[in-house]
């Protein structure tokens, strides 16, 4: 008897993307799975149940998640819904574990093993795997669409029988995997783009995108990339010279997108309510690290404010505001991992838990949490 997938249709009313797609569905059977998919579970991504079906699908309910050897999710179950599923199962999703200790306790209590995806290497191997980089690709185009939106200009220069409207100016703050995308989508649109970041590899990628390259590159910037690629956080004497640099620059700016994080600390604070005041009435700044704390002063997480008639935009969850294409992705770097937990001879799931990319990602297993990061013990330890 084949081995059960079970991909769930997500219980948070914010949350539009989904799991699977057509074409992890069909992987997934090609894998020996069965698969089954909960009723629904696509519609917000444009995925009607009939499609999984022809993809080798079967349309379940919440039920089937009992019987499931794999369940699928994009958001960490809920308590409820880990009641519903078989210990021993694999439940694989975008965890959110920081801070969220008891639900991890009661996941490992449930004899799950629970993999978070957003934990995944930054290494080659793990690439096709990789969310935060999928997700964070798509909330950076996303982000220029929705600035476009609030903004009551044209981006591109248009030179017309009427008149010539000028090229929007558009300020990427962050140069990492959504403010790559940011600058080479305002790009696209015809803005003049400039950037910023405190890593110095982003000073090239930046170039080579045709937008222009401002930071203060003292020592301190020429050693702020950690071997994992990431930022660190900055000294309060560099972050005030960062401040004094774009102050200026942001004052004469139409759109501002700030993308800015440092990995386990708050989103640094890059625009002030006082620069904010220094721009156009009708100037848009959308920032994208609202849910860690934002880059923008008096930014409001899932609204459209105004500040002296600048216009600050905090969506949440930005990736679900493309969600077709989202889920797509993520579907896609989910059968991608689970590939690597079934055996090529035996054509079953065998998980080894001394595997880099499990040791990284599992946080449950075997009823106890695992993940040394949430005061688990690997094997070696013990
Ligand atoms: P992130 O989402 O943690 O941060 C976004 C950006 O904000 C980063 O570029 C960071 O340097 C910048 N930042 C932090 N503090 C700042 C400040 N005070 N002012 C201005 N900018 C600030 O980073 P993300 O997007 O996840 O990428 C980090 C790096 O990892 C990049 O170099 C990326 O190319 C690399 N990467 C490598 C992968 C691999 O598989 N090898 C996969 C994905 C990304």
């Amino acid at each position: 008897m084949s081995e059960i997938v079970f991909v769930a249709k997500e219980s948070d009313p914010n949350e539009p993307r989904v799991a699977g797609s057509v074409e992890s569905v069909k992987k997934l059977t090609s894998l020996g799975f069965e698969v089954v998919v909960e009723g629904g579970a696509g519609l917000t991504s444009r995925i009607l149940d009939a499609e999984y079906e022809r993809a080798g699908a079967r349309i379940g309910t919440a039920k089937d998640a009992k019987s499931a050897d794999v369940v699928l999710k994009v958001r960490r179950p809920t308590a409820g819904e880990i009641k519903g599923y078989k210990a021993g199962a694999l439940v694989i999703a975008i965890m959110d574990p920081y801070g969220n200790e008891e639900a991890l306790a009661s996941m490992a209590k449930a004899g799950v093993t629970a993999f978070a995806m957003e934990l995944m290497p930054r290494i080659t191997r793990a690439q096709s795997m990789d969310v935060l980089s999928s997700q964070a690709n798509l909330a950076g185009y996303q982000a220029v669409i929705d600035a476009a939106y609030e903004y009551d200009r044209a981006l591109p220069m248009m030179m017309t029988a009427a008149g010539t409207v000028p090229a929007a100016k558009v300020f990427v703050m962050g140069a990492g995997v959504a403010g790559l995308q940011a600058i080479a989508t305002a790009r696209r649109l015809g803005a003049m783009v400039s950037a910023t970041d405190v890593r110095p590899a982003a000073k090239e990628q930046v170039a080579s995108l045709g937008a222009k390259f401002i930071a203060v590159e003292d020592e301190e910037f020429k050693a702020a990339e950690t071997a994992g690629g990431y930022a660190k956080e900055m000294s309060k004497e560099y972050q005030a010279k960062q401040a004094a640099l774009v102050a200026d620059h942001i004052s004469k700016q139409d759109i501002v997108i700030t993308t800015a994080l440092i990995p386990g600390r708050p989103a640094p604070r890059l625009v002030t309510r006082e620069m904010l005041h220094s721009m156009k009435p009708g100037s848009v700044v959308v920032d994208l690290a609202v849910e860690r704390g934002g880059n923008v002063e008096g930014v409001e997480a899932g609204k459209v404010t105004e500040v002296a008639g600048v216009k600050v935009v905090g969506h949440l969850n930005v990736p679900g505001r493309i969600a077709a294409s989202a889920s797509a992705l993520y579907a896609k770097n989910l059968v991608t991992f689970l590939e690597t937990m079934v055996s090529k001879e035996t054509k079953a799931l065998a998980v080894n838990m001394e595997d880099e990319l499990v040791k990284a990602t599992a946080l449950t297993h075997g009823g106890a949490v695992v993940h040394p990061a949430f005061g688990g013990r690997n094997e070696g330890e013990k």
